[in-house]
């Protein structure tokens, strides 16, 4: 057999499914059953990240990739949807942002490709997206608080993800640690998976026997070899260190800033420096508050894509979760969950032998 030809065949080969320690299947079976994938591991959608090749090498390895839509036009969510089709025959889910003005289509869109699984991202509570999303798919619903939660689950939310400030991209000011026992203790009528700061299977364990039916990961992602973000955002993320990846701060109330956590750079110095200036303008009267805040909207308009595709990791905006410290190297998505798999079963087996 040629070089070409074996390698061709080394690609099209079917995974191998992972090994799951059956302490781990056991606890998370809720959420295997709910995902409909052998392993209860959601890729985080990640916009400009979580495209066709990140999302289907996170479902073929057994996990359960998201696809992005980000500010995407429905005409381009649709092509994506069907791309990752192309990719695999696996489960794999679609995250929508609240916020986007064409919701109802990009809804359509997931309809008319029969996509099980949405996920709803953003703060505002979805009610009548929740119940377009429900006529097809199975609805998950990112919930803040405890209360939140509750309320997610009457608008008929399927399942919770509750994301900590430890991640990366769009952050809330409570812990993973702190959402987890607030909200899992209570919140039994739906699986629930917990995000932010996850990047060893030992913990993904210890959130499993706190109640969590599952987790989703993102940063740990990024680095895939499958994923096509630039070489200078991988050697970014390999670089890092928990403590470089931070929140985004706000210079004055009057310009509220939603917290963004991303590895610092030049461009983070920069948005303090254009904060103050806006501010400054604003009080001189020579700009109104809308306008002002627009200004400051503006500025990261784009930025991550420069910095995911483009490679400007000075100037761009490198979305990053505290877990970025312990992403040590570029390697396939298969030998990632392979080895959060294998941490999980060694500290069940350290425990065994207590
Ligand atoms: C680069 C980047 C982009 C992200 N973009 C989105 C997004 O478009 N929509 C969303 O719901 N979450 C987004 N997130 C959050 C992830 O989906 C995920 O919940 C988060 O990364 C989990 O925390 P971790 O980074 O600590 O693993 C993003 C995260 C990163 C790092």
């Amino acid at each position: 057999m040629s070089e070409a030809v074996a390698k061709e065949n080394s690609t099209t080969t079917a995974p191998q499914p992972p090994q799951v320690p059956a302490r781990v299947a056991q606890l998370w079976k809720r959420g295997t059953d709910f995902l409909g994938c052998p392993v209860a591991i959601l890729g985080g959608a990640m916009s400009w990240v979580s495209e066709r090749h990140l999302v289907a090498a996170i479902s073929n390895a057994g996990g359960f990739g998201v696809i992005a839509c980000g500010s995407m036009p429905p005409k381009l969510l649709d092509a994506e949807i069907k791309a990752t089709r192309a990719l695999t025959d696996k489960p794999f889910g679609v995250n929508l942002i609240t916020m986007h003005p064409d919701l109802v289509e990009l809804i359509e869109v997931c309809q008319s490709n029969r996509v099980s699984h949405v996920v709803f991202a953003a703060g505002l509570l979805p009610g009548e997206a929740i119940k377009r999303a429900k006529a097809f798919a199975k609805v998950v619903c990112f919930a803040p608080a405890a209360s939140f939660a509750k309320r997610l689950i009457k608008s008929g939310a399927d399942a919770l993800v509750i994301e900590g400030s430890e991640a990366g991209g769009h952050i809330g000011p409570v812990s993973t640690a702190v959402l987890a026992q607030e909200i899992l203790p209570v919140i039994r009528d739906v699986p629930v998976f917990v995000a932010g700061g996850i990047a060893r299977g030992d913990a993904i364990l210890s959130f499993l026997e706190l109640g969590a039916s599952g987790v989703q990961m993102g940063t740990r992602f990024v680095c895939a070899t499958e994923c096509i973000a630039h070489p200078k955002f991988k050697q970014a993320f390999i670089r890092a260190s928990a403590r470089e990846a931070v929140a985004s701060v706000q210079y004055d109330k009057r310009l509220p800033v939603i917290a963004v956590r991303a590895l610092a750079n030049e461009g983070t110095a920069e948005f303090m420096e254009t904060q103050r200036r806006v501010l400054e303008k604003h009080l001189r009267g020579e700009l109104e508050l809308p306008a002002a805040q627009l200004e400051i909207e503006h500025f990261w308009a784009g930025a991550l894509r420069r910095a995911v595709i483009d490679g400007d990791v000075e100037r761009g905006s490198v979305m990053a979760g505290q877990s970025v410290g312990m992403v040590t190297r570029e390697e396939p998505v298969a030998a990632i969950i392979a080895e959060l798999m294998a941490q999980a079963g060694e500290a069940l087996a350290a425990r065994a032998k207590n």
